[in-house]
C-alpha cells in the first residue's frame, strides 16, 4: 500500500477514536516508521490492541499530559494514560530542549502506554548532535534469573549516538532472545519460532509460538541479560513512579486497567568533554570497520545501520500489509 494513503487511512482510525490530528499523526508515523525499519512486531499487527485500549477507555485519547519541570536539566511527566507514541514524542522533545539548553537533559515518563521503538526517539535526539540513553519497561515475558515465573519485560535499552556521517549508531536492543512483538505476529501466522529464545508453561523448550506467550521467554546472555532486564525496570519504572515489579499489564491480554508505562529519556551534548567528539567517533568507526571480517561477513556494521538501510530501501517501495493486519485496517474503517 501507498505509504501516504495508509498514513491517512491510520490517522483517520484513531481520530475516529477521538485522539486530536497531532495525536493520531504522531501515533500513525510512528506505527509506519516501524513497519519500514522491518520491525513488523512493532508496526500495524498491534494497531488493534491500541484501538481495543482506546474503546475500553484503557488508553486515555484526550489526555491532560503534565510537564513538571524540576530544574534546567530535569522535567516529569505525568501522561494521564496517553498513547505511548505521543508521550514519549513529548518526552525525548523535552529532554532535548534541556540538553540543547543546559548540555544534558533527563525526563522521567509515568502513566503511559507501550510507545513502540525506543530507537524511532533516540533517532530525533542524535540528529539534534546528542548522545542519549532511553529505557521503558514491558509487561512480564521473562523470568527473573532463578525464578520460575516471567516478571521481567523484554525491557529494551537504548543507546544512540552521533556518528559524524548520516547513519546515527542507535543501539536499540530488547533484553530477551528475540522481542515478543515477533513471537505474537508468529503466533498469529501460525509460523514457528527458533529453538532457544522460550519455555513451555512446563519449562520445555518450544518453536511453537502460541506456547511461548504461555510460557517464558529467554533473557540475553542467562543471569547477564537477568540483571540487564532488572536495570531497565529500576530506571523506567521504579524511578520514574510508572508500574514495576511485573505489575505492567500486558496491552493485549489484560484489560484491567491502563498499563502505566514508565519510560526515560536522558540526552547530553556529544562534545560535552571532547570539542573534537566527530573526528573521535568517525575515527572510532573507522578502525573498527577496517578489521579482517569473519567468513561470509561483507560488512562490519555499527548497530543502527542494518535499520537505516531497511528504511531506505524500504521507503521506496509499497508498504507490505499482510491479510490479518489489512483487516483489522478494514474493520477499524467502518467501526
Ligand atoms: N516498547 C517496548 O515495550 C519494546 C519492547 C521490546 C522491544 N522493543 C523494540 O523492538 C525493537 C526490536 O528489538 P530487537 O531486540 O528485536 O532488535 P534487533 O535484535 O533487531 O536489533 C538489536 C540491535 O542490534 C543491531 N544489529 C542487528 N544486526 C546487526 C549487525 N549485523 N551488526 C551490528 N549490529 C546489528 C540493531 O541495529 C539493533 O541496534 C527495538 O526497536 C526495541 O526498542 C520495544
Amino acid at each position: 500500500m501507498n505509504k501516504i494513503k495508509l498514513e491517512k487511512k491510520i490517522i483517520k482510525i484513531f481520530k475516529n477514536l477521538q485522539l486530536s490530528n497531532n495525536h493520531a499523526e504522531i501515533s500513525a508515523k510512528a506505527l509506519i516508521n516501524a513497519e519500514l525499519v522491518g520491525a513488523y512486531g512493532h508496526g500495524l499487527s498491534r494497531l488493534k490492541m491500541y484501538c481495543d485500549r482506546i474503546k475500553k477507555k484503557l488508553i486515555n485519547p484526550k489526555p491532560k499530559i503534565k510537564i513538571k519541570k524540576i530544574s534546567q536539566s530535569i522535567s516529569h511527566i505525568d501522561a494521564n494514560n496517553s498513547i505511548g507514541f505521543v508521550s514519549a514524542d513529548i518526552g525525548i522533545k523535552t529532554a532535548i530542549k534541556h540538553a540543547k539548553k543546559t548540555g544534558i537533559g533527563m525526563v522521567a515518563v509515568k502513566n503511559s502506554g507501550h510507545y513502540g521503538l525506543s530507537g524511532y526517539y533516540a533517532e530525533q535526539a542524535v540528529k539534534k548532535n546528542l548522545i542519549t540513553m532511553i529505557f521503558t519497561n514491558a509487561p512480564p515475558a521473562i523470568a527473573p534469573y532463578g525464578a520460575l515465573k516471567s516478571l521481567f519485560g523484554t525491557n529494551p535499552i537504548c543507546f544512540g549516538a552521533p556518528t559524524g556521517s548520516k547513519i546515527p549508531f542507535i543501539l536499540d536492543t530488547s533484553i530477551s532472545m528475540i522481542n515478543r512483538g515477533k513471537i505474537r505476529v508468529a503466533a498469529r501466522n501460525n509460523q514457528k519460532i527458533p529453538l532457544g529464545v522460550a519455555l513451555d508453561k512446563f519449562g520445555k523448550p518450544t518453536i511453537n509460538a502460541k506456547k511461548a506467550l504461555e510460557g517464558v521467554q529467554l533473557p540475553i546472555a542467562g543471569f547477564r541479560g537477568s540483571g540487564l532486564a532488572w536495570m531497565v525496570d529500576i530506571l523506567s519504572g521504579v524511578l520514574t513512579g510508572g508500574n514495576h515489579a511485573g505489575k505492567v499489564k500486558d496491552p493485549f491480554d489484560d484489560f484491567s486497567g491502563p498499563q502505566n508505562i514508565g519510560h526515560l529519556f536522558v540526552t547530553f551534548k556529544a562534545n560535552l568533554f571532547q570539542k573534537n567528539y566527530n573526528q573521535r567517533i568517525k575515527q572510532n568507526i573507522k578502525i573498527i570497520k577496517k578489521l579482517p571480517k569473519a567468513k561470509g561477513v561483507k560488512e562490519i556494521m555499527y548497530p543502527g545501520q542494518n535499520k537505516f538501510y531497511r528504511f531506505k530501501k524500504n521507503t521506496k517501495k509499497e508498504i507490505l500489509i499482510n491479510n490479518n493486519t489489512k483487516k483489522d485496517i478494514q474493520e477499524l474503517l467502518i467501526n
